[in-house]
């Protein structure tokens, strides 16, 4: 059987690094939204940002509510971005007069959240702020405000901790970059 660490080229941020920052921007969002007066809802953006939700909500001390929202960006086996953002699956909960903080694994082009924070914010949200795991400036080509940022990450194809690559390596604990050899 082939063994996921096969295709790593390095890994980037180590388990531990990555749970420790994790509990850092808890603390921080705690804080920040601690004197709000409407709900606060987490909205996670399948698949990647599952894992990193997961961790963050437990490292949050004030009551969260969260969904789903699912997007196309990169096609399967893709390692490029479309620029094409599509709405594959929408929220369950009406956000209006909620304070909503986007939740997404990696910003890149920047293309993703920027349409969906203007989407959050026609839809009525009391306030849109971005909570992203990792950032990749080198290729972004829409500014986007990032309120809570995990770690910067080198223009490299990116797998683990939720990320993947055609659906696949989302269950390494660690990040990584992966090798050229598994995706050319
Ligand atoms: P953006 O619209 O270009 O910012 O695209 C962001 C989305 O592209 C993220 O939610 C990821 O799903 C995906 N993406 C961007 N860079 C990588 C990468 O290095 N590895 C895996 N997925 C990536
Ligand atoms: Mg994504």
């Amino acid at each position: 059987m082939r063994q996921m660490r096969d295709d790593i080229k390095e890994v980037l941020i180590s388990e531990e690094d990555i749970a420790k920052r994790v509990k850092e921007l808890g603390i921080q969002i705690t804080e920040d939204y601690s004197g709000i007066d409407d709900d606060l809802i987490l909205v996670g953006i399948l698949k990647g940002a599952v894992v990193f939700l997961a961790d963050l909500i437990k490292e949050i001390e004030i009551p969260v509510m969260i969904d789903f929202m699912s997007v196309s960006s990169y096609g399967k086996g893709r390692t490029e971005s479309s620029g094409v953002v599509r709405i594959l699956k929408d929220l369950d909960e009406d956000i209006h007069d909620k304070h909503v903080l986007l939740v997404e694994d990696i910003i890149d082009s920047g293309l993703t959240l920027s349409y969906l924070s203007d989407i959050m914010i026609r839809r009525g949200a009391k306030s849109v702020k971005i909570a992203t795991l990792l950032n990749k400036p080198a290729r972004r080509e829409k500014e986007v405000k990032i309120d809570y940022c995990g770690f910067e990450v080198p223009n490299e194809f990116i797998v683990g901790y939720g990320i993947d690559y055609s659906e696949m390596y989302r269950n390494l604990t660690f990040i990584a970059a992966l090798d050229e050899k598994a995706y050319s």
